[in-house]
């Protein structure tokens, strides 16, 4: 069982996607825990206060550490020493499927939601173990970002999505972008389906998937294609020929 603890001042925004879809079947199946902390009820003040002003001056609030640090103690408490301690922020590292990955093996991690302009920089130095990111781009809080870890790592845990095959065989497990994918019916407003597909010729079908994801990757992300480990002998001589193809359209 795999157990986020998350510390948010919004606990609310949490309602609908911990109730609904992947997160919410593992929950219910028991394989993963999530628990919900509202950081205002480890405040110690009449006013609840998580923020102040920063010191040196400059514009915005930043989170105050002994609200988050009277959090995790609370955690701390009742379960004992967490795995992982990870403040969400756009400063931290970037979160990839790898990262899902190792989380997924985990035991117990708690996520602390960052807010504002920032978080005091002791609760990076002394309480945090990593720091995450999930792209470049600054969103207004870390409760999506903190939604995002849980989704990516709740659907990797066996036995969550039903077909353990659908999981290894996605983007980023395998290092190359998805394939096209046609459902009926075959013909639609005069759209029609690549007959490979309706042939029945399971090994060309195959190797007309395989040709679709290392075109599109090769068009759209060929920075994946420099991970040695995305690439077989067979990719690599299908590849040379898309690579020879698309000089030869350049001429
Ligand atoms: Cl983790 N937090 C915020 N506030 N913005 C982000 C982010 C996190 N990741 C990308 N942008």
């Amino acid at each position: 069982m795999l157990t986020f603890d998350i510390v948010t001042i919004f606990p609310r925004m949490f309602d609908g996607p911990l109730s609904e879809g992947v997160v919410a079947r593992a929950i219910q199946r028991g394989v993963v825990g999530v628990r919900i902390h509202d950081l205002r009820d480890h405040t110690t003040d009449r006013h609840r206060v998580v923020d102040d002003v920063p010191f040196g001056g400059g514009p915005g609030m930043v989170l105050k550490p002994e609200p988050l640090f009277r959090a995790v103690d609370a955690i701390r408490a009742e379960r004992g020493e967490p795995s992982a301690i990870v403040p969400t922020s756009p400063d931290g590292r970037r979160f990839s499927h790898a990262d899902a990955e190792r989380i997924s093996r985990l035991g117990h991690v708690v996520i602390l939601c960052g807010r504002y302009e920032g978080v005091d920089e002791r609760v990076r130095l002394h309480l945090a173990t990593e720091e995450i990111s999930i792209g470049d781009y600054v969103l207004s809080g870390g409760e999506l970002p903190a939604m995002v870890i849980v989704d990516a790592v709740a659907r990797i845990v066996p036995g969550v999505v039903g077909d353990d095959q659908s999981v290894a065989g996605d983007t980023f497990a395998r290092g190359l972008l998805d394939f096209a994918q046609y459902t009926r019916p075959a013909e639609f407003r005069g759209m029609t389906v690549p007959p490979v597909l309706l042939s029945g010729h399971h090994a060309e079908i195959e190797r007309w998937r395989r040709r679709e994801a290392l075109q599109r990757t090769l068009d759209r992300r060929p920075d994946l294609l420099e991970d040695p480990a995305a690439l077989d002998a067979g990719d690599r001589a299908l590849l040379e020929e898309l690579l020879e193809r698309r000089e030869k359209g350049a001429q």
